[in-house]
């Protein structure tokens, strides 16, 4: 076996066990279905699916992408067909996938995360909850992370639901994101999963109106990443559950950055949308850099950094 084989990229979040840290951002990964004819997903570490609400929600009027330097824009607004037709029409296929699932959840309030935990921890086949928090594209949906008590309730509802691992995912779009952290892990909270999109506002001067839908929306993609590390190497250094790193991966290289910087895993997010393969060659990548570094696990390299 070579250096390179035996490099080590298991983890655990919660009581659930990842053969690599490699996975999907919500809402970039279609369904879940769509990238099979690009790849084996079952050898990615999990997959993020679309944020699923209580009810059906028809999202925001268009147009709700455009593309900025280094990124993307988006104010979707969660569309999805709510949490019934998703369990009896979705659900059984991505049963399929063969990666570890993990079902992200919005509530219009704090008993809809209750309500929808137990209605997925009540299903066959799914590996862990994250709770989006931090919607920039939904009126209210921010209020989840920029309030610590808010924020240590809508944990505390969901875990009196179910024993599945509990990801929360928080907002960029806070003064400090820590207390929302310590917050959201006093609460029951397994993992933290940062970050959400960036708000923001794209303009057409000529038109004098924004370019999307809604006016504001949130920012993704390269441009974001150096916030996201920033934020991830906060929340490393403040607490003890494993910190989930998003915002402007695309390369193994990006990812190395995040785990050095504190994060014990990773999502892919708009890079899906211009390399498809960017998750699956990320991975790729990884044992060969993780030996590079003189390690053997994925373990020893996470929050290595050594800050000034
Ligand atoms: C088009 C689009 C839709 C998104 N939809 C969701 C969503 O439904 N739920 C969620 O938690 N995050 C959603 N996000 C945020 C991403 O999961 C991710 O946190 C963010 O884009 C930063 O990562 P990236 O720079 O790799 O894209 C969405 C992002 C984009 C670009």
């Amino acid at each position: 076996m070579t250096a390179t084989q035996a490099v080590d990229l298991s983890l655990r979040i919660g009581s659930l066990e990842l053969q690599n840290p490699v996975g999907t951002a919500s809402g970039t990964y279609g369904k879940g279905l769509e990238f099979q004819p690009f790849y084996e997903v079952a050898r990615l570490g999990y997959v993020v699916v679309k944020t699923i609400t209580t009810e059906a929600r028809a999202g925001n009027p268009p147009p709700r992408l455009c593309e900025i330097p280094g990124g993307l824009m988006n104010s979707i607004g969660l569309p999805n067909p709510g949490v019934d037709a998703y369990i009896e029409t979705v659900l059984p296929k991505l049963r399929t996938l063969g990666a570890p699932l993990v079902i992200n959840i919005a509530g219009h309030d704090i008993a809809d995360f209750a309500i929808l935990a137990r209605r997925f921890a009540a299903e066959e086949g799914i590996d862990a909850l994250e709770l989006n928090m931090s919607c920039p594209n939904v009126s209210g949906g921010l209020d989840y992370s920029t309030d610590p008590k808010v924020a240590k309730e809508v944990l505390v509802r969901a875990r009196a639901e179910t024993d599945l691992p509990l990801i929360a995912k928080l907002s960029p779009n806070v003064t400090d994101i820590r207390p929302i952290a310590e917050a959201a892990v006093a609460g029951g909270a397994d993992a933290i999963s940062a970050i959400n999109t960036i708000v923001g506002m794209p303009v057409d001067w000529r038109k004098r109106r924004p370019i999307l839908g809604r006016g504001f929306g949130g920012i993704s993609g390269p441009c974001i990443k150096p916030v996201a590390l920033r934020m991830v190497r906060m929340l490393y250094e403040t607490v003890d559950v494993p910190i989930i790193g998003i915002g402007g991966i695309e390369t193994a290289d990006d990812a190395m950055e995040f785990f050095v910087a504190g994060a014990s895993a990773i999502q892919v997010g708009t890079a899906n949308y211009y390399r498809p393969t960017a998750a699956i060659e990320l991975l790729e990548g990884l044992p060969e850099r993780i030996a590079s570094l003189g390690a053997t696990s994925l373990q020893e390299v996470i929050g290595t950094l050594e800050m000034p």
